[in-house]
């Protein structure tokens, strides 16, 4: 099967992630981009090699302003409040903003307190986005939280008072020895909480990590499976619409930066190790691109900050789309698939006809969205896109 030539007419909505690669200290399970911090963490270099890379993002943008912004990590709330204002007075100049633009900024409850709240909101932060990940100060030991579950309690009612309207809360599950009713203590005490958005990941143990080298023993397949559906009813009952594989959200309060990502959007990342995915009408192409991961290496004068790119090929799209696309409980309407691939649909519909006879993807000829069935076997569903 051949997937055809690209022919993009219109450019997906843009986003910017901004990534700060430290945190007070690394935790066990995590894979992400961070280092734990020196004393004195090099804010203002690192600002000003954001800026430069925001620059030279310049040629990325086209004419488009920013829909979204999200500020991850790592451990942005480290950062000072008027390092963010800087940052984000410059993309609104040097990009623009769309009116109702979405901007996350990611805290630790370890690493934030009430004045740093008020200082991001008035920045322009409008979401903010805790990393909980357990209710339990046991577990939040075994998982070398640098925070009790006291501070994440005080850490959310400061976001609060500070003014924010939508928060989210990273909760992990899966954790050692955890059964079905503490997991499900967790999610309640954040019901508690009433945040807008809930992320509720599986623990996994990823390469590189010191839980793959000495790992924890974790939940068997068959606790994990009841974790997860007396979880998922949880959260449903609670009024949290589950809309992506890890993703609850109250109505109108999903992650519309996330959202963009599974949507097949655009996207410009800076700072250290970040990835961009960028289209272009000019030269039907659509390329992702990533920045030097290692944050001296990233802020060192003269240093290449493009650490890498590569063109995505008409035989790679089908299925960098599905796996974006399919990850959504609604999946996408039919028509993204040319909008945002530049790709004929019809070049793919003797796989989506298998796929929707064997139950797999929804009858629905103007949606690609999974089944029940689909989702738990994504994996396969993904396979028939592979050209
Ligand atoms: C960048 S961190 C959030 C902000 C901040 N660094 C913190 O941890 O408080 C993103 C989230 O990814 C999740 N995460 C990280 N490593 C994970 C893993 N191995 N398995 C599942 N979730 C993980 C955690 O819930 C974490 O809050
Ligand atoms: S989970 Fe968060 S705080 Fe822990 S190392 Fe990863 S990014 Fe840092």
């Amino acid at each position: 099967m051949s997937a055809g030539a690209i022919q993009l007419q219109q450019l997906p909505p843009l986003s910017l992630y901004i990534h700060v690669p430290w945190c007070i200290r690394k935790c066990p399970y995590c894979d992400f981009n961070s280092h734990t911090a020196p004393g004195i963490l090099p804010e203002r270099d690192y600002i000003a090699a954001l800026l430069a890379d925001l620059k030279q993002e310049q040629t990325s943008v086209q004419r488009r302003k920013l829909a979204s912004i999200f500020i991850g990590g790592g451990t942005p709330s480290l950062l000072s409040p008027a390092a963010i204002n800087t940052l984000l007075e410059a993309t609104e100049k040097q990009i623009g903003w769309q009116k109702n633009i979405e901007i996350t900024l990611e805290a630790n409850p370890g690493a934030i307190d009430a004045q740093h709240f008020a200082g991001f909101h008035n920045a322009g932060v409008n979401r903010i986005s805790i990393g909980v990940q357990s209710f339990d100060d046991r577990q939040l030991r075994a998982l070398g939280r640098i925070h009790t579950a006291d501070d994440a309690m005080r850490a959310f009612k400061a976001a609060r008072n500070a003014g924010f309207g939508v928060i989210n809360l990273d909760l992990m599950y899966g954790l050692p020895g955890q059964s079905a009713s503490q997991a499900e203590a967790d999610l309640q005490t954040a019901f508690g909480l009433q945040p807008e958005h809930i992320s509720w990941y599986e623990l996994t143990l990823e390469p590189n990590t010191e839980f793959h080298k000495r790992p924890p023993r974790l939940p068997p397949e068959l606790a994990l499976e009841s974790i997860e559906t007396s979880g998922r009813a949880a959260l449903q009952q609670a009024g949290y619409q589950r809309y992506e594989i890890s993703a609850y959200a109250r109505p109108n309060q999903q992650s519309r930066h996330n959202r963009n990502y599974w949507q097949f959007g655009d996207y410009i990342g800076i700072g250290a190790g970040a990835h961009s995915k960028i289209s272009s009408i000019i030269s039907n192409r659509i390329e992702r691109k990533w920045k030097t991961r290692v944050p001296s290496d990233y802020m060192a004068k003269g240093h290449c900050r493009t650490a890498g790119k590569r063109t995505l090929e008409p035989a790679q799209l089908p299925l960098e789309f599905m796996m974006n696309a399919l990850r959504l409980s609604q999946g996408v309407p039919a028509s993204y698939y040319f909008q945002r691939t530049g790709l004929q649909l019809s070049a793919i519909e003797p796989g989506l006809k298998q796929l929707r006879q064997g139950g797999l993807l929804r009858k629905e000829p103007d949606r690609l969205c999974t089944t029940a069935a689909g989702s738990r076997y994504l994996d396969s569903v993904l396979q028939a896109f592979i050209l």
